[in-house]
């Protein structure tokens, strides 16, 4: 059987992480696929450069238009990055009735609706599988694997960057940039870093991976971002003398009143097994009413962990080349005419524990205030923690774990302890989930 012809928009990380993927291993992936796959043309700014991988059998241009366009070209895999050039490249694939794979979280976190719909009515696939947790088949799993079930939540370390400059500082005390330039180095980051550090490049997976566990459209801008810029290194040792580690995590969760979406850090108990998910890597936790938890661990970045999840989406489309379009795994898990309109919930809504650090006077009766005020919104204390004043310093860190409460009610119970003579600054507030 003739083989099927494969164009590759960008051939940076991912994109030359994949055409060695799927050169190197040929044989065995056309033994799953019931096909060749041969990447016949591709593109990037500049084709004269070196790659770390072998062109010679392949076209290259610098028009990524021309591989949308070529005609031989049946799947066309988009690895450019970025939403404008993308958006039009994709559509334009679409419009010809390709089939499209991508590994770009932002396209389909902020586009995906439109996209699937134009998909949908040309009756080809767009698969994603990369854009969420890199190597980790996570979007297979829930889409596919958890097809029998209603999920209450997951809770996900999905920023390889983020992760990764966690643990270095954490571990070995290195300065943010200096990490942070590593990961750059090492192709884990993204184009502007600053998504990898906000937030937001989580909050895209994030709102992907809601969509499809709970049957909801794509709701990027509802999605509650706070990045790891301002976790302090104090924070991280006083979570793990509570026994705590910080992780920021992505955390959906369908309530009676709606859906949670949220990225933040979060303080997570030591001993569960995502608390130790270090690194590069990532970890989803999902909670489904069948199955109960189930925990999927992997790279979360880099060349050939993303390309295996890349050409997994690729062999997928190939098995599927020759079947019933109407019976295709829905782009989001749910029948494009079975998504609900549920509300997905403002953050001063949300339901959950918190750490909170405060810098108080060093005299009697402060901690009883604070105790007052956090009792008049009726928040009960985990824990509290008083540390030793600095030598000459007047003030006193204090730590107290709260148990769960309406954020709405914590910031004003912070209000008025912050409204106190007593309490210098603002107070530090990070959340805590014990994902029991
Ligand atoms: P890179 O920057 O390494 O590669 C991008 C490629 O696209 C390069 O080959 C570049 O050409 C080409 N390119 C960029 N802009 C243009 C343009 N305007 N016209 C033509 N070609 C262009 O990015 P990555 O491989 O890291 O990321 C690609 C996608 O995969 C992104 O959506 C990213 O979010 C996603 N992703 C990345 C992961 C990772 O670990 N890096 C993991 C999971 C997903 P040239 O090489 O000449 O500069
Ligand atoms: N920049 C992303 C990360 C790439 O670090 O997780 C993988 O999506």
């Amino acid at each position: 059987m003739e083989s099927v012809k494969v164009g590759l928009l960008g051939l940076g990380t991912v994109g030359g992480g994949t055409a060695n993927v799927l050169q190197r291993n040929a044989d065995e992936i056309a033994r799953r696929a019931g096909r060749e796959i041969q990447v016949v043309c591709a593109s990037a700014r500049d084709i004269t450069r070196s790659r770390g991988c072998d062109v010679d059998t392949i076209r290259l241009t610098t028009d990524p238009m021309e591989v949308v366009c070529d005609p031989v070209v049946e799947i066309v895999v988009e690895l450019i990055g970025g939403t404008t050039l993308a958006l039009e490249l994709v559509l334009k694939a679409i419009e010809q009735g390709k089939h499209v794979v991508t590994a770009n979280k932002a396209l389909i976190a902020l586009h995906g609706n439109e996209i699937f719909a134009k998909a949908n009515e040309k009756g080809v696939m767009v698969a994603f599988e990369a854009a969420v947790a890199g190597g980790i088949p996570i979007i297979k799993a829930i889409r596919e694997g958890l097809t029998g079930n209603q999920i209450n939540w997951l809770a996900g370390i999905i920023n390889g960057t983020g992760n990764f400059i966690l643990t270095e500082m954490r571990d070995k005390g290195r300065a943010f940039d200096d990490v942070l330039k590593e990961a750059q180095a090492r192709g884990y980051a993204e184009a502007d870093p600053t998504f990898d550090v906000e937030g937001i490049d989580a909050a895209h997976k994030l709102a992907i991976l809601a969509s499809i566990a709970f049957g909801i459209p794509l709701q990027f801008e509802k999605v509650f971002t706070e990045g790891i810029g301002n976790v302090a290194r104090e924070d991280v040792v006083y979570a793990e003398e509570l026994g705590y580690r910080i992780k920021h995590l992505g955390i959906a969760r369908k309530t009676s009143q709606g859906v949670e979406l949220r990225v933040h850090p979060t303080l997570i108990p030591e001993k569960r097994l995502i608390a130790n998910v270090d690194g590069v890597m990532n970890a989803v936790l999902v909670d489904a009413d069948a199955v109960g938890p189930t925990l999927y661990y992997g790279a979360g970045a880099g060349a050939e962990p993303t390309a295996s999840a890349v050409v997994a989406d690729v062999v997928d489309v190939v098995r599927m080349l020759t079947s019933d379009p109407e019976n295709h795994v829905p782009h989001l898990a749910f029948q494009a005419d079975a998504l609900t309109d549920t509300t997905v919930l403002p953050i001063e809504a949300v339901v959950t524990a918190y750490y909170l650090r405060l810098c108080v006077d060093d005299k009697p009766g402060v901690l009883a205030d604070i105790a007052r005020l956090l009792a008049d919104q009726e928040i009960s204390i985990e824990a509290l923690l008083q540390k030793e004043p600095a030598e000459d310093k007047q003030v006193v860190p204090v730590i107290i774990l709260t148990q769960r409460v309406v954020e709405r009610e914590l910031n004003a119970a912070i209000a008025s302890i912050e409204a106190l003579d007593s309490v210098k600054g603002s107070a530090t507030k990070i959340r805590l989930e014990t994902l029991k």
